[in-house]
């Protein structure tokens, strides 16, 4: 494998390429599901963490291209930078309405997801003293008990709807607990109370599902799809097939490799050892990079059709890899190791560190090159194993 000929990338330690095009493929894919049962269901983006390490101001618009019409970010500034890039769509900021930050929403036209009556109550004197009708997303909590309005809150907005006056009330969310567990009964539960306070609420568009939510069936997609992780190729389903495209190569230079003997130790505090006469290269990414420390001796990386195993500690900038028996011209200083892709996806990575994919991406480096390059016409399952058909789970 080796770097992209371009002149900016030459000097580079690491290479992380995103797939703009498998990202399209899988929004469609997504949105395709929703509209499977004949409803006419809307699929939204989440961008919020940069879209998940990918680069939220590059994936808002490639999804905006691809017929994406509604985006949602955590953070009013998250907000303010994709509002830069798309000025027409509306963007959702799920942490809600901080005090004081009225003007911020109103100058740049971000619609906050209101969690509880004293946000309500703040955006609504907002309204008033701009004069206009705003935008806002209610966000019942049905069980996460994390944001949103609870059960006393709710009941209140039921009883008296024209604490609504001067908004126009945009959607109503709930977000899903263990959507990723089918079986789990927690689901159903959560998905009645989000019906019963919609029926006593009609009108405002709903929406339930994240990525996994959307494989639980038609009954949780309700008017708006609400993915992220799938997006950007993470298993909607774990445990099985993953019916996402790929998204992510992350390229690491080889800086040097040496020859030790028998008995050496590797890396601080000398915490591995070689059992044989080894070749150990040292690669250019490390903690500061978001490749945990826990991964040592847990994890591989991929050289010419073989799987490398990381030795030694994690350094900040540095990881050791035993490529013994690796052939030595596939191993030299400057040739590059594939440390997330094909071979090792964000969920193989994240299995290694007793973490989840979602850590993974969003710990992505700052430091790394990025490559965007835009070449899946595909649609997504065509090359996976058994893909689940979405809605098959509920
Ligand atoms: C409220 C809300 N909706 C949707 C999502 C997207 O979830 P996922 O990345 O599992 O698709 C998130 C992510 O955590 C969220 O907090």
């Amino acid at each position: 494998m080796s770097f992209p000929a371009d002149e900016s990338a030459r000097r580079a330690g690491a290479i992380l390429t995103i797939d703009l095009g498998a990202i399209a493929a899988n929004w469609r894919g997504l949105r395709d599901a929703g509209r499977a049962a004949g409803r006419p269901v809307d699929c939204a983006a989440v961008l919020k963490a940069d879209a998940y390490g990918t680069g939220a101001t590059v994936v808002g618009p490639r999804l905006a291209a691809e017929g994406c019409r509604q985006f949602f970010v955590a953070h009013i500034d998250e907000g303010i930078a994709l509002r830069r890039v798309l000025p027409e769509h509306p963007i959702y900021v799920l942490n809600g309405l901080l005090a004081g930050t009225e003007p911020d929403f109103v100058q740049h036209g971000l619609t906050p997801v209101l969690n509880h009556l004293g946000q309500l109550n703040a955006w609504r004197a907002a309204a008033q003293r701009y004069e206009r009708p705003l935008d806002a997303v209610v966000h019942l909590d049905t069980g996460m008990h994390r944001l949103g309005f609870g059960a006393e809150d709710a009941q209140v907005l039921i009883n008296e709807r024209g604490r609504l006056r001067g908004l126009r009330l945009a959607l109503i969310i709930s977000h899903l607990v263990a959507s990723e567990e089918p079986a789990n009964p927690v689901n159903g539960e959560q998905l009645s109370r989000f019906r019963n306070f919609v029926r006593a609420m009609p009108g405002a568009p709903t929406s339930l599902a994240n990525s996994s939510g959307i494989f639980l069936g038609p009954d949780y997609h309700f008017d708006l799809l609400r993915p992220g992780a799938a997006l950007y190729g993470i298993n909607p389903l774990p445990g099985r097939g993953n019916p996402m495209l790929s998204v992510l190569t992350l390229q690491a230079r080889i800086l040097q490799t040496r020859r030790i003997d028998a008995f050496q130790t590797v890396g601080y505090g000398g915490a591995w050892r070689s059992a044989r006469q080894s070749r150990i290269a040292t690669i250019a990414l490390g903690y500061a990079d978001g490749y945990f420390r826990n991964l040592v001796n847990r994890t591989h990386v991929h050289i010419a059709g073989y799987n490398v195993p990381v030795v030694g500690r994690i350094s900040m900038d540095l990881v050791t890899i035993d490529v013994t028996d690796v052939p030595e011209a596939a191993c030299q200083a400057g040739a590059t190791v594939e440390v997330l892709g094909p071979h090792l996806t964000p969920d193989d990575l994240a299995d290694h560190a007793r973490t989840n994919a979602y850590e993974v991406m969003t710990a992505l480096g700052r430091r790394y090159h990025r490559a965007y390059v835009d070449g899946y016409a595909d649609e997504p399952g065509d090359e996976q194993d058994e893909p689940d058909p979405p809605g098959a789970a509920a």
